[in-house]
């Protein structure tokens, strides 16, 4: 059966940067799977996360959406944006566009909806996110809480096959993570397929399928359900998890 995602070899160099930010990683994902990935500062969370929806062009290796090489030159990047919603640390929304407006740029430009319909779909999805009476206020007018969840909600209209999610939390204070946690937690019992980088060891115990552990730059351990928290087995995972546990 054709994984939904599938990493194969994947290497990163930045340029100015010796050691290679991705080195020789491979992971799959099936339909329906959370996967969460761990690891230090510098690891090369993100840059994983950016090879896939192409903010990144990796060295080496192949990513295969579908079975489909998205690296490939004459593959089409906005069947890619259709597809792979991706949710960042730093909420990245349109700060000169509304609420509603930030949702409905992609279903438009994109996915070509006109704006009527765009904006239907839209509305339904700031219900769900507890936003709609927000639609038209402007990013800056909102909470932290309430921009993420903008940010999740844009990601979503598209009804992505795949949502990558970059440490979501980890700008928010401490009272805001609950609330971005919840939507997360809905979103795996309704088995949306994840690739979640996070901090929030409680979302992994409580939704992870599988958990990776990276370590500059490669994949050092990976195991099923939580059982990585809870018998790590490699040294240095042992060692991540008792620092984050301090
Ligand atoms: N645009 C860039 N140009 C040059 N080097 C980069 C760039 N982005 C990341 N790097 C380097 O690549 C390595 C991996 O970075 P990456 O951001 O992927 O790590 P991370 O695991 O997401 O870290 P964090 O937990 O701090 O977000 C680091 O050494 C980083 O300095
Ligand atoms: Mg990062």
């Amino acid at each position: 059966m054709t994984s939904l995602l599938e990493i194969k070899n994947l290497v990163k160099t930045y340029s100015k940067q010796p050691e290679p930010a991705l080195d020789d990683v491979s992971i799959k994902v099936e339909k329906g799977e959370v996967v969460v990935i761990i690891g230090a500062s510098g690891s090369g969370k993100s840059t994983l996360l950016r090879c896939i929806n192409r903010l990144v062009e990796p060295n080496e290796g192949e990513i295969l959406l579908e079975g489909e090489n998205i690296l490939d030159p004459t593959y089409n990047v906005n069947v890619l944006r259709q597809n792979v919603g991706m949710v960042f640390q730093s909420f990245n929304l349109f700060s000169h566009l509304t609420v509603i407006k930030n949702l409905t740029l992609g279903l438009t430009k994109v996915k070509g909806i006109p704006i009527d319909e765009a904006t239907n779909v839209a509305m339904d999805i700031l219900e769900r996110v507890d936003l709609a009476d927000k639609a038209d206020n402007y990013p800056a007018e909102l909470s932290g809480g309430q921009q993420q969840r903008v940010g999740i909600a844009r990601a979503l209209a598209m009804s992505p096959k795949l949502m990558l999610f970059d440490e979501p939390t980890s700008a928010l204070d401490p009272e805001l993570v609950g609330e971005i946690i919840s939507i997360m937690l809905s979103l795996a019992k309704e088995h949306m397929t994840m690739l979640v980088v996070t901090h929030e060891i409680g979302f992994a115990r409580e939704a992870a399928d599988r958990i990776i552990y990276m370590d500059k730059g490669k994949i050092i351990e990976e195991q099923p359900g939580n059982k990585l928290l809870t018998d790590p087995q490699h040294p240095r995972t042992k060692q991540f998890l008792q620092r984050i546990r301090k």
